[in-house]
């Protein structure tokens, strides 16, 4: 089973791409674990701190699936800040992603991975994305998003998020529009499936 790992500031675009990259390999062939679903249910608090999330949890779930085992993923539920009551039973498959702000800080799941991403994009330009994301999806409001992001999220973003970018085998430059340009991640793509499948093209 190969992994790809995909780190990134909150809002860089990792779950938007992580989830293309899986289509583009294929959901029969391709597992995708989100670092978000294993919160460790009702934090308080600082939600950006590494402290939140169960990464053995991740680690003991990788091993399984190397073992050729099923696991059980937790659904974490960002509307009520704890876990939902549903789990996602998941099989093995060739490959499986990983995405998260912080799965690349952690040396044991750093070095399991096969290909290490990091997307990167600028902070006013996530703030933005982030803003607009939370309001509608995660029915947060306004002034929290902005309080949260200058007290939580930024500090924690360059403790825990922005030195992976200094171990990334692939660093994606998201900072453009996906809306005017869809298929320009495509490249990317192709880079990280080449990589995985042994050819030897880098970014
Ligand atoms: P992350 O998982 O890194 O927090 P998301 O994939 O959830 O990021 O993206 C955050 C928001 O920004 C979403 O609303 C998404 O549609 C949007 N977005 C992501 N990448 C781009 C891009 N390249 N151009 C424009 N909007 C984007
Ligand atoms: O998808 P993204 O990388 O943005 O998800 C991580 C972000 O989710 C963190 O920056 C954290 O602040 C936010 N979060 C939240 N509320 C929760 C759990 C996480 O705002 N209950
Ligand atoms: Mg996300």
């Amino acid at each position: 089973m190969k992994i790809i790992s995909i780190a990134g500031g909150s809002a860089s675009g990792k779950s938007s791409f992580a989830r293309r990259l899986q289509n583009r390999i294929g959901t029969d062939k391709a597992n995708l674990i989100c670092e978000d679903d294993y919160y460790l249910g009702a934090v308080e608090g600082n939600f950006d701190h590494i402290d939140t999330k169960d990464h053995a949890l991740i680690l003991s779930h990788i091993n399984d699936l190397k073992a050729g085992n099923s696991i059980e993923v937790p659904r974490y539920d960002m509307k009520i800040h704890d876990r939902s009551e549903e789990v996602e039973v998941m099989e093995p498959k060739d490959v499986l992603i990983l995405e998260g702000t912080q799965i690349l800080y952690r040396k044991k799941l750093s070095r399991i991975a096969d290909c290490k991403v990091y997307i990167d994009a600028p902070d006013d330009i996530r703030l933005a994305r982030r803003m607009a994301r939370d309001i509608i999806e995660r029915k947060r409001d306004p002034e929290d998003i902005i309080n949260q992001y200058l007290e939580q999220v930024k500090p924690m973003h360059y403790r825990y998020t922005y030195p992976s970018k200094y171990v990334a085998d692939v660093i994606i430059n998201n900072e453009f529009s996906m809306y005017k340009n869809p298929s320009r991640l495509d490249r990317y793509i192709e880079i990280i499936i080449n990589r995985v499948t042994g050819s030897e093209e880098t970014v």
